[in-house]
């Protein structure tokens, strides 16, 4: 390092340019976003100045990072309503400067003894919550018969990626050498996130081993709709390797009957994956728990604690509902091997894509031991609960269409005063994001394009939400002038 670095004096710019920065934010001061052109960014921030010569100096970084700070997502204003990120405990984003600074890959235990212990104390209080803990306590190690396993990835995809390589080991183990065979394919929901499709081809199989499942107009996946696909699958001499349900889905934020899926795939002996990466958080408030039920029954999930328990980017968990899967999924490593070695400890690497893995399971500790686990419940069954209230201040104004009662805190509408074209919903969304005073997102749903809320923000109440109606009017008005519409 260089001797002359000052480290406290920028620990303590940034230190109170966040304190600002989050309370500003948390009050709803200046615009959700701004967005620059990047070339304007790139000279204001002087990246390729400071690239080529180094050298910052305390000031110079406190007027940079003022710039940064100003062209940043404001996820923590209470009128950013967009995306399934979370709003950060600011625990976590301690964690993030202690992972930062320390900086231990703990993919093996001798690199980092706390993340590791860290990690596997997390996995163990997640598969707990699913049912699949048979430990004495979240720190039991022990090797117990028919305990579930898991591990932290850097992301849903990666973690869907992982779930689908041990699925497919189970039923084809021959292809980690061999390469896959052709004849297995996955049943998914018709609207499964695009990683699953994605994790399906990087595996080789090629998208035409996706079979869609039809989902009802609101994209949960209809049960009955599993039979007639499998007997069809069957018939053309193809094998199921897995079949996929949303927990939940990603557009609607609607859950599939997850129960049910988990009886049929226990009927006919086939792997059963839950992607639970936003709606596992369910799990952890005993009121919204039953939107989980049956999730038990699969053999492998997936729960991304970066979007609704509050841990900042990355922290996703595969789950198994049985640890002997854990090694099978890349067997370079075959077993589940935690104890075979000398030295105390567990390495981790054998079970994720990841060789140097960050101390991901230190965030979501942090983060628990500043809400603990009923606080965790109660921000996510708030959540839930707020954003059906304001479903109903939409589903209560006559220019507002809802197709769905949200069940978790996703929540899909149309501004319908002006048609129902959907070039119409894409231009208020495009416009409200370019004024900057609120964060949404969009989403179609059976073909239609409806503006979408995710109530990230435990600060977004009711009054955030009528002042949105006010201003998607507004600009309703505007966008239909301009184009004629009426
Ligand atoms: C249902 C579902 N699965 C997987 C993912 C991918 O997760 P990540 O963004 O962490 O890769 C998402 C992301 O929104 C999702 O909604």
């Amino acid at each position: 390092m260089n001797r002359s670095f000052q480290l406290p004096a920028y620990l303590k710019i940034a230190f109170d340019k966040m304190l600002t920065y989050l309370k500003e934010s948390n009050e709803g001061k200046d615009k959700v976003l701004q967005q620059r052109p990047a070339e304007d960014l790139a000279k204001d921030l002087q990246l390729n100045h400071w690239i080529k010569n180094g050298g910052i100096s305390p000031a110079d970084f406190s007027n940079i990072l003022a710039v940064y700070l100003e062209n940043t997502q404001h996820m923590h204003h209470p009128k950013y309503i967009g995306h399934q990120v979370s709003v950060p405990h600011p625990m976590a984003g301690v964690a993030g400067l202690v992972n930062g600074l320390s900086n231990n890959p703990m993919g093996i235990y001798e690199m980092g003894p706390a993340a590791a212990t860290m990690e596997r104390t997390v996995i163990n209080w997640l598969l707990d919550k699913v049912g699949w803990f048979k430990g004495a306590h979240w720190s039991d190690f022990s090797l117990i018969e028919g305990n579930g396993g898991g591990v932290l990835t850097n992301g849903g995809s990666m973690a869907n990626l992982t779930a689908l390589s041990a699925a497919r080991s189970a039923i084809a183990p021959e292809s980690w050498a061999e390469g896959s065979p052709k004849d297995l394919v996955v049943l998914v929901p018709a609207v499964a996130h695009y990683s699953v499709a994605r994790a399906i081809s990087i595996m080789g199989m090629g998208k035409n081993s996706v079979i869609p499942v039809a989902v009802d107009a609101n994209e949960r996946l209809r049960p009955e709709a599993l039979l007639p696909v499998y007997e069809q699958v069957k018939a053309s001499g193809k094998r199921v390797m897995a079949v996929v349900a949303n927990a939940c889905a990603t557009s609607t934020g609607l859950y599939d009957p997850l129960d049910e899926v988990g009886h049929f795939c226990e009927t006919n002996n086939l792997w059963y994956h839950v992607d639970g990466a936003h709606g596992a958080a369910a799990l952890v408030s005993p009121e919204e728990s039953g939107l989980m039920k049956g999730a038990n029954r699969a053999d492998s999930m997936i729960w991304d604690a970066h979007k609704m328990l509050q841990v900042n980017a990355l922290c996703a968990a595969i789950l198994y509902k049985d640890q002997q899967h854990m090694g099978a999924a890349f067997q370079q490593k075959g077993a589940y091997l935690f104890h075979e070695k000398e030295q105390p400890g567990f390495d981790l690497m054998p079970y994720t894509i990841e060789c140097t893995k960050s101390g991901l399971g230190a965030k979501l500790f942090w983060t628990l031991a500043a809400e603990g686990e009923k606080g965790m419940g109660k921000f996510v069954h708030q959540q839930y609960q707020k954003t059906k209230e304001f479903h109903q201040l939409f589903s209560a104004h006559p220019d507002f269409y809802c197709p769905y009662i949200p069940e978790s805190n996703i929540i899909c509408f149309a501004y319908t005063k002006h048609g129902e074209d959907n070039d119409i919903q894409l231009a208020i969304r495009n416009e409200i994001i370019k004024r900057g005073n609120f964060y949404i997102s969009s989403t179609e749903v059976q073909g239609r394009r409806y503006l979408r809320l995710t109530v990230m923000n435990k600060l977004t109440t009711s009054a955030h939400i009528d002042a949105l109606i006010q201003e998607i009017i507004l600009v309703g008005k505007k966008i239909t002038k301009g184009s004629g519409n009426k």
